[in-house]
Protein backbone atom coordinates (compact mmCIF):
# COMPACT_ATOMS: atom_id res chain seq x y z
CA UNK A 1 0.00 0.00 0.00
CA UNK A 2 1.42 3.37 0.97
CA UNK A 3 5.16 3.54 1.23
CA UNK A 4 6.65 2.74 4.71
CA UNK A 5 6.26 5.58 6.39
CA UNK A 6 9.19 7.76 8.17
CA UNK A 7 8.64 6.95 11.44
CA UNK A 8 8.75 3.72 10.82
CA UNK A 9 12.37 4.17 12.11
CA UNK A 10 11.54 3.98 15.52
CA UNK A 11 10.74 0.29 15.10
CA UNK A 12 14.57 0.02 14.42
CA UNK A 13 15.36 1.22 17.98
CA UNK A 14 14.28 -1.78 20.53
CA UNK A 15 16.78 -4.39 18.61
CA UNK A 16 19.68 -2.18 18.98
CA UNK A 17 21.10 -3.41 22.06
CA UNK A 18 21.04 -6.78 20.29
CA UNK A 19 22.81 -5.77 17.41
CA UNK A 20 25.37 -3.91 19.25
CA UNK A 21 26.35 -6.59 21.55
CA UNK A 22 26.81 -8.92 18.48
CA UNK A 23 28.91 -7.06 16.29
CA UNK A 24 31.55 -6.35 19.52
CA UNK A 25 33.95 -9.09 18.64
CA UNK A 26 36.16 -10.87 21.19
CA UNK A 27 38.93 -12.63 19.47
CA UNK A 28 39.57 -15.25 22.60
CA UNK A 29 35.89 -16.36 22.79
CA UNK A 30 34.87 -15.91 19.14
CA UNK A 31 37.92 -15.85 16.58
CA UNK A 32 40.76 -18.10 17.85
CA UNK A 33 38.12 -20.88 18.31
CA UNK A 34 37.66 -20.60 14.65
CA UNK A 35 41.45 -20.33 13.25
CA UNK A 36 42.07 -23.31 16.10
CA UNK A 37 39.72 -25.80 14.38
CA UNK A 38 40.37 -24.86 10.47
CA UNK A 39 43.53 -23.09 10.56
CA UNK A 40 46.04 -23.93 13.18
CA UNK A 41 46.63 -27.80 11.80
CA UNK A 42 49.21 -26.01 9.50
CA UNK A 43 49.52 -22.79 10.91
CA UNK A 44 51.06 -23.11 14.22
CA UNK A 45 54.08 -24.17 15.61
CA UNK A 46 57.81 -23.43 14.55
CA UNK A 47 56.94 -25.07 11.41
CA UNK A 48 53.72 -22.96 10.41
CA UNK A 49 53.14 -23.15 6.74
CA UNK A 50 53.62 -19.70 4.47
CA UNK A 51 55.64 -18.24 7.95
CA UNK A 52 52.11 -17.67 8.99
CA UNK A 53 52.28 -18.71 12.76
CA UNK A 54 48.69 -17.95 13.86
CA UNK A 55 48.46 -19.73 17.80
CA UNK A 56 50.91 -17.32 19.12
CA UNK A 57 50.22 -13.85 19.34
CA UNK A 58 53.50 -12.06 18.39
CA UNK A 59 53.89 -13.82 15.91
CA UNK A 60 50.51 -13.92 14.20
CA UNK A 61 50.53 -10.06 15.35
CA UNK A 62 53.83 -9.26 12.72
CA UNK A 63 51.47 -10.46 10.27
CA UNK A 64 48.59 -8.14 11.22
CA UNK A 65 49.30 -4.44 9.46
CA UNK A 66 52.62 -3.75 8.71
CA UNK A 67 55.27 -5.15 5.94
CA UNK A 68 54.00 -8.54 4.80
CA UNK A 69 50.61 -8.05 6.40
CA UNK A 70 47.92 -11.57 6.14
CA UNK A 71 45.46 -9.31 7.95
CA UNK A 72 44.77 -6.06 6.99
CA UNK A 73 43.08 -3.86 10.27
CA UNK A 74 39.91 -2.80 9.28
CA UNK A 75 39.64 -3.75 5.00
CA UNK A 76 38.88 -7.32 4.91
CA UNK A 77 38.52 -7.53 1.56
CA UNK A 78 42.48 -6.49 1.43
CA UNK A 79 43.41 -9.18 4.07
CA UNK A 80 45.10 -11.88 2.59
CA UNK A 81 43.41 -14.15 4.98
CA UNK A 82 39.80 -13.73 4.40
CA UNK A 83 40.50 -13.50 0.91
CA UNK A 84 41.94 -17.09 0.92
CA UNK A 85 39.38 -18.59 3.24
CA UNK A 86 36.86 -17.35 0.78
CA UNK A 87 37.87 -18.46 -2.42
CA UNK A 88 35.91 -21.63 -3.82
CA UNK A 89 37.25 -24.84 -2.19
CA UNK A 90 38.37 -25.62 -5.94
CA UNK A 91 40.79 -22.58 -6.38
CA UNK A 92 44.30 -23.49 -5.68
CA UNK A 93 44.92 -20.67 -3.56
CA UNK A 94 42.07 -21.42 -1.13
CA UNK A 95 42.59 -22.00 2.40
CA UNK A 96 42.99 -24.90 3.49
CA UNK A 97 44.83 -25.98 -0.21
CA UNK A 98 42.16 -27.82 -1.96
CA UNK A 99 44.43 -31.52 -1.73
CA UNK A 100 43.72 -30.91 2.18
CA UNK A 101 40.55 -30.44 1.65
CA UNK A 102 40.28 -33.57 -0.65
CA UNK A 103 41.52 -35.25 2.58
CA UNK A 104 38.52 -33.72 5.16
CA UNK A 105 40.03 -30.49 5.90
CA UNK A 106 37.05 -27.84 6.28
CA UNK A 107 36.98 -24.54 5.53
CA UNK A 108 35.41 -21.74 7.31
CA UNK A 109 31.54 -21.62 7.44
CA UNK A 110 29.74 -18.53 5.80
CA UNK A 111 29.15 -17.44 9.38
CA UNK A 112 32.87 -17.84 10.14
CA UNK A 113 34.43 -16.38 7.52
CA UNK A 114 31.89 -13.20 8.11
CA UNK A 115 32.72 -13.00 11.76
CA UNK A 116 36.50 -13.02 11.18
CA UNK A 117 35.94 -10.05 8.61
CA UNK A 118 34.12 -8.39 11.07
CA UNK A 119 37.01 -9.09 13.88
CA UNK A 120 39.00 -7.25 10.86
CA UNK A 121 36.64 -4.66 10.37
CA UNK A 122 36.56 -3.47 13.89
CA UNK A 123 40.97 -2.98 13.69
CA UNK A 124 41.39 -6.84 14.34
CA UNK A 125 42.18 -6.42 18.24
CA UNK A 126 43.38 -9.70 20.48
CA UNK A 127 42.08 -7.62 23.80
CA UNK A 128 38.54 -7.30 23.61
CA UNK A 129 39.08 -3.96 25.74
CA UNK A 130 40.88 -2.11 22.97
CA UNK A 131 37.72 -2.53 20.79
CA UNK A 132 35.39 -0.29 22.81
CA UNK A 133 36.70 2.88 20.48
CA UNK A 134 35.43 1.10 17.15
CA UNK A 135 32.57 -0.12 18.81
CA UNK A 136 29.33 1.51 20.58
CA UNK A 137 29.51 1.15 24.23
CA UNK A 138 27.43 -2.26 24.88
CA UNK A 139 26.32 -1.53 28.66
CA UNK A 140 26.04 2.44 28.43
CA UNK A 141 22.78 3.50 29.21
CA UNK A 142 20.08 2.49 26.59
CA UNK A 143 20.63 3.81 23.24
CA UNK A 144 18.11 7.26 23.00
CA UNK A 145 15.95 7.63 20.23
CA UNK A 146 17.89 9.60 18.71
CA UNK A 147 18.95 9.71 15.67
CA UNK A 148 21.93 12.29 16.05
CA UNK A 149 23.99 9.78 17.44
CA UNK A 150 26.94 9.48 16.11
CA UNK A 151 27.85 5.95 17.92
CA UNK A 152 29.64 3.74 15.74
CA UNK A 153 28.31 0.44 14.57
CA UNK A 154 24.50 1.58 15.69
CA UNK A 155 21.97 0.08 13.75
CA UNK A 156 20.25 3.23 11.47
CA UNK A 157 17.56 3.23 9.22
CA UNK A 158 18.91 4.24 5.47
CA UNK A 159 16.90 6.04 3.10
CA UNK A 160 17.48 6.42 -0.66
CA UNK A 161 15.88 8.31 -3.24
CA UNK A 162 13.46 6.16 -4.13
CA UNK A 163 12.21 6.65 -0.66
CA UNK A 164 12.97 2.42 0.66
CA UNK A 165 14.60 2.00 3.34
CA UNK A 166 17.38 -0.11 4.94
CA UNK A 167 18.56 -0.77 8.20
CA UNK A 168 22.45 -0.85 8.77
CA UNK A 169 25.08 -0.14 10.36
CA UNK A 170 27.38 3.06 8.90
CA UNK A 171 30.87 1.67 8.66
CA UNK A 172 33.10 4.46 6.58
CA UNK A 173 32.94 6.92 3.43
CA UNK A 174 34.86 5.08 0.48
CA UNK A 175 35.01 7.90 -2.08
CA UNK A 176 31.72 8.61 -3.50
CA UNK A 177 30.22 5.40 -1.72
CA UNK A 178 29.24 4.96 1.69
CA UNK A 179 30.19 1.82 3.22
CA UNK A 180 27.06 0.55 5.35
CA UNK A 181 26.77 -3.39 6.97
CA UNK A 182 23.63 -4.74 7.11
CA UNK A 183 22.23 -7.01 9.66
CA UNK A 184 23.03 -10.28 8.30
CA UNK A 185 27.26 -8.90 8.25
CA UNK A 186 27.97 -8.42 4.67
CA UNK A 187 29.40 -5.08 4.38
CA UNK A 188 28.26 -3.21 1.02
CA UNK A 189 29.39 -0.14 -0.71
CA UNK A 190 26.38 2.35 -1.66
CA UNK A 191 26.46 5.21 -3.94
CA UNK A 192 26.33 8.06 -2.12
CA UNK A 193 24.03 10.15 -4.68
CA UNK A 194 21.89 7.40 -4.51
CA UNK A 195 20.51 8.56 -0.83
CA UNK A 196 18.01 10.71 0.49
CA UNK A 197 19.93 14.76 1.33
CA UNK A 198 19.01 13.27 5.18
CA UNK A 199 20.77 9.65 4.73
CA UNK A 200 23.69 11.59 2.73
CA UNK A 201 24.07 14.38 5.28
CA UNK A 202 24.07 11.55 8.20
CA UNK A 203 26.83 9.62 6.18
CA UNK A 204 28.94 12.58 6.21
CA UNK A 205 28.14 13.81 9.83
CA UNK A 206 29.69 10.18 10.74
CA UNK A 207 32.78 10.11 8.74
CA UNK A 208 33.49 13.14 10.06
CA UNK A 209 32.75 11.78 13.34
CA UNK A 210 35.18 8.83 12.99
C1 LIG B 1 46.51 -28.49 5.32
C2 LIG B 1 47.34 -27.37 5.65
C3 LIG B 1 46.74 -25.99 5.69
C4 LIG B 1 45.61 -25.58 6.35
C5 LIG B 1 44.61 -26.41 7.15
C6 LIG B 1 45.55 -24.14 6.17
N1 LIG B 1 46.60 -23.70 5.42
FE1 LIG B 1 47.07 -21.79 4.93
N2 LIG B 1 48.74 -22.38 4.01
C7 LIG B 1 49.14 -23.70 3.84
C8 LIG B 1 50.35 -23.74 3.02
C9 LIG B 1 51.06 -24.99 2.58
C10 LIG B 1 50.67 -22.40 2.72
C11 LIG B 1 51.87 -21.89 1.92
C12 LIG B 1 51.63 -21.98 0.45
C13 LIG B 1 50.62 -21.00 -0.03
O1 LIG B 1 50.71 -19.81 0.27
O2 LIG B 1 49.68 -21.42 -0.73
C14 LIG B 1 49.63 -21.58 3.34
C15 LIG B 1 49.60 -20.20 3.25
C16 LIG B 1 48.59 -19.42 3.77
C17 LIG B 1 48.53 -17.98 3.63
C18 LIG B 1 49.53 -17.11 2.90
C19 LIG B 1 50.65 -16.71 3.79
C20 LIG B 1 51.62 -15.83 3.01
O3 LIG B 1 52.15 -14.91 3.57
O4 LIG B 1 51.82 -16.09 1.81
C21 LIG B 1 47.39 -17.57 4.27
C22 LIG B 1 46.88 -16.15 4.40
C23 LIG B 1 46.75 -18.75 4.80
N3 LIG B 1 47.51 -19.85 4.50
C24 LIG B 1 45.57 -18.74 5.50
C25 LIG B 1 44.96 -19.88 6.01
C26 LIG B 1 43.72 -19.85 6.74
C27 LIG B 1 42.90 -18.60 7.04
C28 LIG B 1 43.43 -21.13 7.08
C29 LIG B 1 42.22 -21.65 7.83
C30 LIG B 1 40.95 -21.39 7.22
C31 LIG B 1 44.48 -21.97 6.53
N4 LIG B 1 45.40 -21.17 5.91
C32 LIG B 1 44.53 -23.34 6.68
C33 LIG B 1 48.52 -24.81 4.37
C34 LIG B 1 47.35 -24.79 5.11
Amino acid sequence: MNPKPFHALSVAIPILGFTLSIQAVDYEEEIRPILNEKCFKCHSGPRAKGKLRMDDRENFADRIGGDDPVIVPGNPANSLLTIKAGLPRDDGDAMPPPPARARGAEPMTSVELNLVKQWISLGAKFEAGEMTETTAPTEAAPPTESSESTMANEMRAWTNFEGNTVKAAFIRLDGTNVVIRLENGSEIPYALEKLSNESQALAKKLAAAQ
